[in-house]
């Protein structure tokens, strides 16, 4: 069976689209293991409760760059990862993990790439530059992670509409709620080609 490992920092609500994709069958693959860069977070008690391994890894708990990557790099390889899933992670992924994993390595953005992405545009500053910027549609991306932040060949892309009234808030709940569904079908996509 594929495997799949999915680095997460915060709610993980992608992270449950993911699980409950392959607890129906939808995704015909195992969730290996979960990385995060946070205690406490609501990501790890949704692992606890699926039975997922865990593995909190965080650069300010290490000597040196090095060690802390050359850690991240045995555990992802100790879960013989087919794709790995960056699904609300907020640390830049090593440039020698990405090597390893050439095209296997994807995110979700909250906004139509290019456009709102990249160093500083995470949370809800996205859907907040958006509304400023009175943009008529915005959506979420998946796409190829490489070295840098967004910048990866886009997979593909929904669209929601940005209405009137929109706080940056309304516009973030829209924009999820598309990514629940198309984070679990590209998955799928990927793992079957
Ligand atoms: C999502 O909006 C995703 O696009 C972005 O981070 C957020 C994570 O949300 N990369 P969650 O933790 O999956 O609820």
């Amino acid at each position: 069976m594929k495997q799949i490992v999915v680095f997460a920092s915060g709610s993980g609500s992608n992270f449950q689209a993911i699980i409950d994709a392959t607890e129906s069958g939808r995704i015909d693959a195992k969730i290996s293991g979960l990385i995060t860069n946070r205690s406490g977070i609501k990501a790890l008690q949704r692992a606890k409760k699926h039975n997922i391994p865990i593995r909190i890894l965080s650069p300010n708990d290490f000597y040196s760059t090095q060690d802390y990557e050359q850690q991240l790099i045995t555990q992802v390889t100790d879960w013989n990862p087919d794709l790995i899933v960056l699904a609300g992670y907020l640390k830049k992924i090593p440039d020698n993990l990405v090597s390893l994993f050439p095209n296997k390595i994807i995110n979700i953005h909250p906004s139509l790439l290019p456009k709102y992405g990249g160093k500083g545009f995470y949370g809800m500053r996205v859907h907040k530059a958006v509304i400023q910027a009175k943009e008529k549609e915005s959506g979420c991306t998946v796409h190829f992670v490489d070295a840098e932040y967004d910048r990866g060949d886009i997979i593909a892309q929904e669209k929601v509409p940005v209405l009137p009234d929109d706080q940056p808030e309304d516009l973030a709940r829209r924009v999820l709620t598309r990514e629940h569904q198309l984070l679990p079908e590209i998955i799928s996509k990927i793992l079957n080609q």
